[in-house]
Order: structure tokens, then C-alpha cells, then sequence
């Protein structure tokens, strides 16, 4: 495990896939370091690459400005990153294998702010952090692992599968090892189908709750 300067050294001089050739900026991701919550996004946009920080854009704007109006702010309460630090042409979702090169440095950073609460927006956040960690529960063993029956009734489609859905599988906690894990659709969803921001507004306030809970 690499500490903070280390890592966003090994970052900026990152060419495990090809995203590094085409980015303006490495966006390593920001806030509280410290924090109990952590969100996690897919790849940087085209606003993310040119400034060098993450959920800037329009759809940043929109997922910061819910958290504030809920009490909650970048600098003191939430860090955040994404899957990918570098910006995928066009905006298209990172393949699997620039996901996979990318994937340890998120955990890295994972390992340094030790949140107790992390939520994936949306489906490529959800394949790479919480499905596999949902992959390796068996159903016998959903009992122990989750707060009372309603939830495990919840999750039995996915643990089954091993794979989630984020239409399906949103908005729902899951704890494994003490940490506490939820999907929501990502910010950028909103603005191609007003329907989901009434059920983003809901996770947000989930979260809110959750939040002060731990
Ligand atoms: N979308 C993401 O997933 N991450 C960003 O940083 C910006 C937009």
C-alpha cells in the first residue's frame, strides 16, 4: 500500500492503459481524507480531464449540490474518486481491462481513508467495487452477514447470481466486514431520464441517515 503523495505520483505517471494517452489531467479524486464516506464514480468527463478533479461536470454539480442541501460537503464530509482516473474518449463507459489496470489504485485509496460507508453511482462503479464483494457471499451465509430478514430476501437475486443490477439492486445497504455498501444510479442518468431523480433524492437521504448513524 502506497501513501497518499506516493500514490498520486504512480497515478499521474500511469500508462497501464491506453486512457493515459489521450487525458489532459489524471483525476485522482478529492475531499475529506479522512472521512467515513467515500463515493465512487466511473471515469472522469470531459470538464473532470480539463480541471483535474472529479465530478466537476454538470452531473457533479448535480450530485454535490443534493449532498449539500442534505448538510453534507466535499471538503469535510465525503471523499471522492472514480473506477478510472482517465477520461475515456467520448465519454463511453472504460472497458473491463482499463477498469481492472485501475482498480488497485482505488483500493489503495480505499485502504488510506478507511470509510465506513461507500456508495457506487452507478453500474460500472457497482460491477467493479460491490458485486464482487456480493460475488463471494453464499446465500447460506446472508444471514450473519446482513441486519435482519426483509434484507436478505433483498439481496437473494444477486447473491445468487453473483451479478447486480442497478435498477434492481440500488438503494439497498448491504454490510460486509463492518462496512456498509450501497449502488445508486449515477448523477449523469438524471439528466437522460427524469424518472430516476425522484429514487436518487431517496438514496441520498439513505445515505444522510445512514451517515449519522455510524
Ligand atoms: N462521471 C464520473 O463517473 N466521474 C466523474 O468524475 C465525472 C463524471
Amino acid at each position: 500500500m502506497l501513501i497518499w503523495k506516493e500514490l498520486y505520483n504512480e497515478c499521474s505517471n500511469c500508462h497501464k492503459c491506453k486512457l493515459a494517452d489521450n487525458r489532459i489531467n489524471m483525476v485522482f479524486g478529492e475531499g475529506n481524507v479522512s472521512a467515513k464516506l467515500m463515493f465512487v464514480g466511473e471515469a472522469p468527463g470531459a470538464d473532470e480531464d480539463r480541471l483535474g478533479r472529479p465530478f466537476v461536470g454538470r452531473a457533479g454539480q448535480l450530485l454535490t449540490k443534493g449532498l449539500e442541501a442534505l448538510g453534507l460537503t466535499r471538503d469535510r464530509d465525503y471523499y471522492i474518486a472514480n473506477v478510472c482516473k482517465c477520461r475515456p474518449e467520448k465519454n463511453r463507459t472504460p472497458y473491463e481491462d482499463e477498469a481492472r489496470a485501475c482498480i488497485g489504485y482505488l483500493r489503495n485509496q480505499f485502504a488510506l481513508v478507511k470509510p465506513k460507508i461507500v456508495v457506487c453511482l452507478g453500474a460500472t462503479a457497482m460491477k467493479f467495487i460491490m458485486e464482487p464483494a456480493i460475488s463471494k457471499l453464499s446465500p447460506n451465509l446472508l444471514e450473519n452477514k446482513y441486519e435482519g430478514a426483509a434484507i436478505e430476501d433483498e439481496w437473494k437475486s444477486a447473491v445468487q447470481s453473483g451479478e447486480m443490477r442497478i435498477t434492481r439492486d440500488r438503494g439497498k445497504w448491504i454490510k460486509i466486514n463492518n462496512l456498509y455498501m450501497m449502488s445508486t444510479f449515477h448523477p449523469a442518468a438524471l439528466f437522460r431520464d427524469e424518472s430516476k431523480k425522484k429514487l436518487f433524492w431517496e438514496d441520498l437521504k439513505k445515505i444522510k441517515i445512514k451517515y449519522d448513524e455510524v
